[in-house]
């Protein structure tokens, strides 16, 4: 029921009401109504013309209101009998949520007394908007929840009863939610689902629901609704790329980033955490050289990546979330290894030949040489050579495979080996290289015949050496290895001169030792001439030879001989001189020769008995014996002389003769007893003084020979004589001498019955030379007269 406004402030009711009989003062009782907050002072009732009391009466008769309450809320003008409201008044504070509400209050008024009760109904007046407890309230609803679902919401409270209590709910514009309400004993909102909720499109959803109560004018009171939509893992992981692509450098430190993964997964919490994995990798083989970090999808390397062994890497990547049933997708990740400069070319050597024969040809293969480098690209390009320098080459084949050939001549005998130092390098930057050292032995063959360092040896001997000297140690070098240089020494029998050889020397074939197997005297057997031969054991085997000339040196072995007509020591030879003859005269010549030579054969004359004699004198080298003065006659008749013939040899051996010397009167007394007759005094035919001029002559004759020898030798074959040897000088018995230096030989003669000798120069006795005839004039000149071939003796004449 509604009242005008106007009215609502003061409301009359006038309620008569039997007065109760226990009250007998009591006569009626009172009912208004007004409404509450009304103003100070509002009139609620003519209290005195409703108790159709007197207003004049009400002061003196002491009208009073009596209030159960501490509070006066009503009031009673005396003067006009009004009763009006003295305190504020709220119906809440009174009576809550009572729907009805009154004051009362008993009016007392004296003389008579009496007392009437009063009624105040307390009406209610829409001074409260609807409140909700709670300012908000928050649900939490889960994604996917099916429409039609509804949710009870905290309903409003109004302070204010009846129709100004809550009336009514609205819900703010939302595309999800409808608003119901219940209107049971009070009205309760639910909101009802009209579209489904997806929390990945709109996860919380603010709604405002009003309370509208129905007082006039309304009032309303608000409240926040949050709804929380709750996940559920409705959405799989999403990789941002269906494929990812990433390249990296073999080599790279383990551990190394190589690309991120980004997949999203638009749930929430844990139905959107997602974990990377590999799933599978290449096809269907697992490998352990990548990990992939499930919580940032970062992409290692846990082990070095070799880009020899694999240059590409297929990965099947796989993004879970983290529900209880996870969701997952998948992607591909491609991985290319970049290749790195990282390995030297490998050289591998197939070996055709463990060894080269020296005389091997030029392109005999050897080896066949093929490199490889595991690096792709520039990287695995590689060249080829030969880094020192061998008379080798390689020769390519086709790319990457050589030849190693022969490139030149070859010889053990300077170079037993080669270390073929074969480098590849590779085109990469920085190039690698490596190294390979291919060994090749030459093998030999017999290409080096035994050396003698000499062509010819000159060895000279001691005369009367025992048996088994040792002549010489040849040896020739043979720079072949093993058999084709093992050498074996022999005796060259020369067909053309057949030496007895085998009885007088013998050679050690494998020491070259050449020993005597006889004594040589050298006034028999003055040299001899052999030839060595040096073989080696190679197939052929290979030979050379070598001249060994043998000179039997002299030693003075040989006493001097006296020659007839006076004989050794012990017999006795006499002599006649005139008593008249001269100082000078000419007594004897006593004449020696020594069968050694040279100094060893070189006499000299002295008087040995008597000493200190002073009549006779004998040449040192002429052996002349002289007298020195005339006679006297004081001067014995008789002398017996001893003549003492020494040669110069070390230690001198000597030989003496006894001549007695007997004076007669005349010359017609002398005893002609000698086959010869000095000619004159001062002769110079004295024997001694031949092998004098012998020596000095000879020498230069030999000098003059040797040089036209050789220019005659040069001009045939083996023409080549030792250069040096000291000369020799001998003396024969029959009177000739001879003469030898090295390989040349003279023999000079002289007849015994003429001083005015011949010289006859016997040539060398080998090799056999064509003499040559000398001339030998006073004046020192020689002249080369004639050549006769093969003629063993030459005849040179010496003039005076
Ligand atoms: C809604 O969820 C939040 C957190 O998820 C929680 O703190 C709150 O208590 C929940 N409220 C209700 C009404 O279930
Ligand atoms: C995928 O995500 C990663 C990481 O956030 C990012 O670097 C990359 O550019 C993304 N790829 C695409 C195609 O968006
Ligand atoms: C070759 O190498 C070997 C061993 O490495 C060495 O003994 C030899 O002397 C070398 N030869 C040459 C010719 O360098
Ligand atoms: C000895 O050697 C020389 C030169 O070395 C050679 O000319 C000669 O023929 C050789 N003699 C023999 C018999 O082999």
């Amino acid at each position: 029921m509604k009242l005008p406004s106007r009215l609502s402030s003061v409301w009359i009711c006038v309620v008569i009401v039997l007065l109760d009989y226990h009250w007998e003062t009591v006569l009626a009782q009172v009912s208004y109504s007004v409404s509450e907050e009304v103003n100070l002072g509002t009139v609620v009732g003519n209290i005195a013309k409703d108790l159709n009391l007197n207003v004049q009466d009400l002061e003196s008769r002491m009208f009073q209101i009596v209030d159960g309450s501490k509070r006066k809320y009503f009031e009673v003008n005396l003067k006009t009998g009004v009763l009006y409201v003295n305190e504020r008044i709220d119906r809440e504070e009174l009576c809550g949520s009572e729907p009805k509400c009154s004051l009362t209050a008993e009016a007392v008024i004296n003389n008579p007394l009496k007392l009437y009760r009063i009624e105040i109904i307390i009406l209610d007046v829409n001074d409260n908007s609807p409140l909700f407890l709670s300012k908000s309230q928050v649900l939490n609803i889960t994604e996917n929840t099916a429409v039609g679902t509804t949710f009870p919401l905290h309903p409003a409270q109004d302070a204010d009863v009846g129709k100004n209590t809550v009336n009514t709910y609205s819900l703010s514009q939302n595309e999800h939610f409808s608003l119901e309400t219940n209107k049971g004993e009070s009205v309760t909102p639910e909101l009802v689902l009209q579209k489904v909720l997806d929390r990945e499109k709109k996860p919380v959803i603010q709604l405002t629901l009003t309370a509208i109560d129905g007082g006039t004018p309304a009032k309303s009171g608000t409240m926040s609704i949050t709804v929380n939509v709750l996940d559920i893992n409705d959405n799989a992981p999403v990789f941002n790329q269906t494929l990812y692509k990433a390249s990296v450098y073999e080599n790279v430190r383990i551990g190394t980033s190589i690309i991120t993964l980004y997949a999203n997964d638009l749930d929430a919490g844990k139905n959107g955490e997602i974990t990377y994995s590999f799933s599978e990798v290449g096809r269907g083989k697992k490998t352990d050289i990548f990990d992939v970090d499930e919580k940032t999808g970062t992409v290692t390397n846990t082990k070095n990546i070799d880009f020899e062994k694999n240059n590409a890497f297929e990965i099947r990547v796989q993004a879970s979330d983290g529900a209880v049933f996870p969701m997952t997708s998948n992607a591909k990740l491609l991985i290319e290894v970049l290749d790195v400069n990282d390995n030297a070319p490998e050289i591998t050597v197939t070996s055709l030949l463990n060894t080269v024969k020296e005389d091997a040809s030029i392109g005999t293969a050897i080896a066949l040489v093929s490199v490889f480098d595991k690096d792709g690209g520039k990287n695995g390009m590689v060249s080829c050579k030969i880094t020192n320098d061998v008379p080798f080459k390689l020769e390519s084949n086709y790319k990457n495979y050589y030849s190693l050939i022969v490139d030149g001549p070859l010889d053990r005998e300077s170079a037993p080996q080669y270390n073929i130092s074969i480098t590849a390098t590779d085109e990469g930057s920085p190039p690698l290289s490596s190294t390979s050292i291919i060994h090749v032995h030459v093998s030999d063959i017999n290409d080096n015949k035994p050396h003698f360092t000499e062509d010819t040896i000159n060895v000279f001997m001691k005369e009367n050496s025992p048996i088994q000297t040792v002549v010489k140690i040849v040896s020739a070098v043979d720079t072949d290895s093993d058999r084709n240089g093992h050498v074996r020494y022999s005796f060259l029998h020369d067909n053309s001169k057949s030496l007895p050889l085998s009885t007088m020397v013998n050679i050690n074939s494998e020491t070259g030792e050449i020993v005597t197997l006889q004594s040589f005297n050298y006034e028999e057997f003055k040299t001899f001439q052999f030839k060595v031969q040096a073989t080696d054991s190679g197939v052929p085997p290979l030979s050379s030879n070598v001249t060994i000339n043998v000179f039997i040196l002299d030693e003075n072995d040989n006493s001097p001989t006296i020659l007839a007509p006076y004989s050794e020591h012990g017999s006795v030879n006499s002599e006649s001189i005139p008593y008249s003859a001269e100082a000078g005269y000419f007594v004897a010549k006593i004449r020696a020769v020594d069968a050694d030579s040279g100094y060893n054969a070189l006499l000299s004359y002295h008087l040995s008995e008597p000493k200190g004699n002073n009549l006779f004198r004998i040449g040192t080298s002429t052996g002349e014996i002289r007298t020195k003065r005339r006679m006297s006659d004081n001067d014995l008749k008789t002398h017996p002389l001893v003549v003492l013939v020494s040669d110069n040899g070390e230690p001198s051996l000597s030989a003496t003769v006894s001549v007695d010397v007997v004076v007669v009167e005349s010359t017609a007394d002398i005893q002609t007893q000698f086959r010869h007759v000095p000619i004159k005094e001062d002769s110079f035919s004295d024997l001694n003084l031949y092998l004098l001029i012998a020596i000095v002559s000879v020498s230069v004759i030999f000098l003059l020979s040797l040089i036209s020898l050789i220019a005659v030798r040069c001009h045939r074959t083996d023409g080549s004589f030792s250069r040096y040897s000291a000369p020799m000088i001998t003396t024969h018995p029959d009177g000739s001498w001879s003469y030898s230096k090295a390989t040349q030989q003279y023999d000079v003669c002289f007849s015994s019955d003429t001083l005015k000798s011949d010289v006859v120069v016997f040539p060398a006795p080998f090799p056999p030379v064509d003499g040559e005839l000398i001339s030998i004039n006073g004046g020192d000149t020689f002249t080369r007269t004639q050549t006769l071939p093969n003629k063993e003796k030459v005849r040179a004449v010496i003039h005076d």
